[in-house]
C-alpha cells in the first residue's frame, strides 16, 4: 500500500499558457479539501533548485481564475536536465516535505517529472502549452485562448489587407508544431497555410496561387505561416518581387500567449487540476492527465512521452481544399 501523501507541491514550467492559473487554483483547493498541505514552487524547476517554495492556502489562489500567465511564474532550466540537477531537485522536495508534485507544462516539463518520479517523488503532469503538441491528449491548457487571440488578430489584418488589395503573411506561434497555424488558417479562411510538419519550401507554388487568385479577382491573399518556418519578412519581399502584389508580414508573437483565458481553458484546466490531485490522493504517481476522445483520462508518463503526434491528415486536406 502506497504511503499517504501529506504535502502536494505545484509548479508551472516551460512556456506559460492562459488557464494555468485555473489549474493551480484547482490543485490548491482540491488538495486542501482532501486535507493536504500545499506548497507552490515558483519559476518551474529553476525555482525548485533555488528553493523558491511558498506555502499556499485557499486564499493564495483567490481572484486568479480569470488571469492569463501563471501566478507561480515559469522558467526553462538547463540544470534540471542534468542528473545532478534532478537529484538535487528530489532532495529539495524531500527537505520541504513535498511527497506529491503536480507539474503543469509541456513534454519537456513531463520529462523532468518523469525523472523526479524515478527518484521517489510522486508526480503527476498536466498538459499546459499553447502549442497542442502533446501526443496523449486532444486538449492542452492555453491552446483555445491562443487560437482565439490569434484568430481575432488575423481578422483585423485581413480587413486592412483587403482594403489595400495586399498579400499578408501572418506568422503565428509554434516552433515545432503547426496546430495554431492549422486551426487559425481554417478559421480565418486563409489562402495558404504553412505548417512546419508539412511545408516543402515550394515558394513557387505559393507565388502561383497568389497570381491565380489575383486573376480570379481576389482582393487579398492571406498566408498563415507557423513560427517553425519563420522568415516571414524575407518571404514577403520575395513574394512581392515575384507577384507584383504588395506584401506585408505581421508576426503576432507573444501576444498569443497572454490574455484572459477562454471559458474552455478555465473549465478544462480546473477539471485537470482536480483530477491530478485525485490521482495523488489515490496513491498514483508518474501519470499524465489527458483529455482524449471526449473524456478526462490519465496515462503512464513513459507511455505518454513515447507517443507521437502528427497533423491530422484529413484536417490538413480540408484546409487545402477550402482555401482553393
Ligand atoms: P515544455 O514543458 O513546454 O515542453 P521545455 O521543453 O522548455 O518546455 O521544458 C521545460 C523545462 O523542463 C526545461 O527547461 C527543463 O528544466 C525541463 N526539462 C526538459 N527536458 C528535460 C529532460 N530531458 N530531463 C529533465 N528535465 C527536462
Ligand atoms: O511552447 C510555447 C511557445 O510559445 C511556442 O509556440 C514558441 O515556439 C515558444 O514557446 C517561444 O518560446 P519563448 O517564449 O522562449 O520565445
Amino acid at each position: 500500500m502506497a504511503k499517504e501523501i501529506k504535502t502536494i507541491g505545484v509548479l508551472t514550467s516551460g512556456g506559460d499558457a492562459p488557464g494555468m492559473n485555473a489549474a493551480i487554483r484547482a490543485v490548491v483547493r482540491t488538495a486542501i479539501v482532501n486535507g493536504k498541505k500545499v506548497k507552490g514552487i515558483r519559476k518551474g524547476y529553476q525555482g525548485l533548485l533555488d528553493e523558491e517554495i511558498i506555502d499556499m492556502d485557499k486564499s493564495s489562489v483567490s481572484d486568479i481564475i480569470q488571469k492569463g500567465g501563471t501566478i507561480l511564474y515559469t522558467a526553462r532550466c538547463m540544470e534540471f536536465v542534468t542528473e545532478e540537477g534532478q537529484r538535487k531537485g528530489a532532495e529539495i522536495c524531500k527537505k520541504h516535505g513535498i511527497d506529491g508534485l503536480v507539474v503543469i507544462g509541456g513534454d519537456g516539463s513531463f520529462r523532468g517529472a518523469q525523472r523526479l518520479a524515478n527518484l521517489g517523488i510522486n508526480t503527476i503532469g498536466i498538459p499546459g502549452t499553447i502549442d497542442l503538441d502533446i501526443a496523449c491528449t486532444d486538449y492542452t491548457i492555453g491552446f483555445d485562448t491562443a487560437i482565439n487571440t490569434a484568430m481575432e488578430a488575423i481578422d483585423k489584418v485581413r480587413d486592412t489587407s483587403t482594403s489595400h488589395e495586399r498579400c499578408s503573411i501572418i506568422e503565428v506561434m509554434g516552433r515545432r508544431a503547426g496546430y495554431i497555424a492549422l486551426w487559425t488558417g481554417i478559421a480565418n479562411g486563409a489562402e495558404d497555410i504553412l505548417l512546419p510538419e508539412r511545408y516543402d519550401n515550394n515558394e513557387q507554388e505559393l507565388i502561383n496561387n497568389i497570381i491565380r487568385n489575383r486573376k480570379r479577382g481576389k482582393k487579398h491573399h492571406i498566408i498563415i505561416n507557423a513560427e517553425g518556418i519563420g522568415h516571414s519578412e524575407s518571404m514577403a519581399r520575395r513574394i512581392e518581387a515575384a507577384t507584383g502584389m504588395e506584401t506585408r508580414a505581421t508576426i503576432l508573437g507573444h501576444m498569443q500567449r497572454g490574455g484572459t483565458p477562454t471559458c474552455k481553458d478555465r473549465m478544462y484546466a480546473s477539471i485537470m487540476g482536480a483530477y491530478a490531485v485525485d490521482l495523488l490522493c489515490a496513491g498514483k504517481s508518474k501519470r499524465v492527465v489527458a483529455y482524449r476522445h471526449g473524456e478526462y483520462v490519465d496515462y503512464d508518463i513513459n507511455e505518454a512521452l513515447a507517443m507521437k503526434k502528427d497533423i491530422d491528415e484529413y484536417q490538413f486536406n480540408v484546409s487545402k481544399m477550402l482555401s482553393r
